[in-house]
């Protein structure tokens, strides 16, 4: 028994092997007639691994820098999608060249794709698509200037993120919400803001906020440590500053500078290729910005109601509102004395909202679903499968307490707003909780 076993072992073995053996020759051979030429595999050559670390790396002799590495494959042909930021006027042919299991690939030529809103700045987000070779169990993958395997010597390698994405099932993804917020940069120090913000997401059922971070300032360095040691937020450096000479403004015509508000449009991409294997839905927001369902006590009641009744949407676009923080509600019942000591303003106390101004532009923010979503920019969505719907603003609007936009309107003319209080029984004793954690304000 066990010796027909072994036998038959032997035999499958060696079946095997001559299968492979007769695959390495077909590969070796050229075959002109194959209507679309796969890569060439895998070259006898073990890869010298050296890994970046870092989230930003130089592409060694180009001006062009790279970020992450994703696998990517709903094109056909398409495998891995390299995001980085490069020079515009510095564009060159690029091979790909792969880490398969150990052993380095035969490089082969990546399609380079600039994304369509550079705004003008010399840099914008570019995406390189590379093909995997046939036989390779890719696990990393690198940029070359000219083609040929045998060149690489001390490359940096991109670990390929992503890798499980075709057989996951919706049904297993970890997070119902991530919440990205880009660039934080400067001294921010907004700490009540924050807090507040984070821990109102939380209660609307947000399971991740990822943050990326060029600097910040002191209080609110030590809120968002505490954050990411218990988990809820993921912090990502943002050193862009060490690379290029970031823009504060949007516009390179007003503002100069390399690349347009500390790349901001590289970190949104970069953060729904980051949770499109993870994460149901994704909401594109900024730091001081919430998006608040009106209707509903949570964000997935909304949405499970927004689906239904627009079945085939992927993106959701959420009109901005602004909460002038001049004006302050008047009964002060929110203005809590354990919170003076606490930099950063008290959304509570702001509870006028301004009408939009529908003569002028009235951008908005976005809930995406990331699998249908190719390529974003701030206030739209500029490559996608899906449709989108502009969500009404009874149902959902972004509470945004900053400095007035129309600065003509008087108190009379705003609108009392009182939808965050709906949530204070539970909000108030979670910020107190967080701010004590991080040692913030007087316990
Ligand atoms: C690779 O890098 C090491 C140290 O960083 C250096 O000593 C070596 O000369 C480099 N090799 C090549 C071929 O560039
Ligand atoms: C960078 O490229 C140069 C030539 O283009 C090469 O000599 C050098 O070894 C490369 N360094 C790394 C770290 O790849
Ligand atoms: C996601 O939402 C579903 C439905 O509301 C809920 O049952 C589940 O616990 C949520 N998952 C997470 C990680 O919050
Ligand atoms: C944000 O980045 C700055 C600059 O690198 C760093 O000093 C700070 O500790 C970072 N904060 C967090 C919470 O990661």
């Amino acid at each position: 028994m066990d010796n027909t076993k072994e036998i038959k072992g032997k035999l499958y073995f060696l079946f095997i092997a001559t299968l492979i053996f007769i695959l390495c020759i077909a590969v070796r051979t050229p075959r002109t007639y194959r209507a679309v030429p796969q890569p060439r595999g895998v070259l006898n050559m073990a890869c010298p691994l050296r890994i970046s670390e870092r989230t930003i790396t130089r592409l060694n002799s180009t001006k062009h820098l790279l970020v992450s590495a994703y696998m990517d494959q709903r094109v056909d042909g398409l495998d891995v999608r390299i995001i980085g930021i490069f020079k515009r006027d510095s564009i060159q042919p690029l091979y790909c060249v792969f880490c398969c299991a150990g052993q380095l690939s035969n490089t082969n030529p990546g399609t380079i794709l600039q994304h369509s809103d550079n705004f003008g700045f010399p840099y914008v987000t570019t995406d390189v698509m590379c093909q995997i070779p046939q036989n390779c169990d890719a696990t990393h993958v690198g940029l070359l200037t000219q083609p040929g395997g045998e060149r690489v010597f001390n490359q940096t390698w991109l670990p390929i993120r992503n890798q499980k994405a075709k057989g996951k099932e919706e049904e297993k993804l970890q997070f119902n919400f991530t919440v990205c917020i880009s660039n934080l940069f400067g001294d921010y120090n907004n700490v009540l803001q924050f807090a507040q913000t984070l821990e109102m997401y939380r209660l609307l059922g947000v399971n991740r906020v990822v943050i990326y971070n060029t600097s910040c300032g002191p209080d609110l360095d030590r809120l968002l440590q505490s954050y990411s040691q218990e988990g809820f937020v993921e912090m990502v450096p943002w050193p862009i500053d060490q690379h290029l000479n970031p823009s504060r403004g949007w516009l390179f015509s007003q503002s100069g500078g390399d690349v347009h508000y500390f790349s901001q449009l590289t970190t949104l991409n970069e953060c729904i290729y980051r949770s499109m294997d993870r994460s149901r839905y994704v909401l594109l927001n900024d730091i001081d910005e919430i998006i608040m369902p009106y209707k509903h006590n949570n964000l997935m009641s909304m949405l499970e109601m927004l689906q239904q009744q627009h079945p085939n949407t992927g993106v959701y676009l959420i009109e901005n509102h602004i909460f002038p923080k001049k004006h302050f509600e008047p009964s002060g019942r929110f203005h809590l004395p354990r919170w003076n000591g606490v930099p950063g303003v008290n959304i509570l106390e702001h509870i006028y909202r301004e009408d939009p101004d529908r003569e002028s532009y009235h951008p908005h923010k976005m809930i995406v679903k990331p699998r249908l979503v190719e390529w974003t920019s701030v206030h739209e969505v500029i490559k996608n499968s899906g449709q989108q719907f502009k969500v009404p603003m009874d149902v959902c609007r972004i509470i945004h307490v900053r400095v007035a936009l129309r600065q003509s309107l008087t108190l009379e003319q705003l609108n009392e707003d009182k939808r965050l209080w709906d949530f204070q029984e539970q909000l108030i004793p979670s910020v107190d909780k967080v701010l004590r954690r991080a040692g913030l304000g007087q316990s």
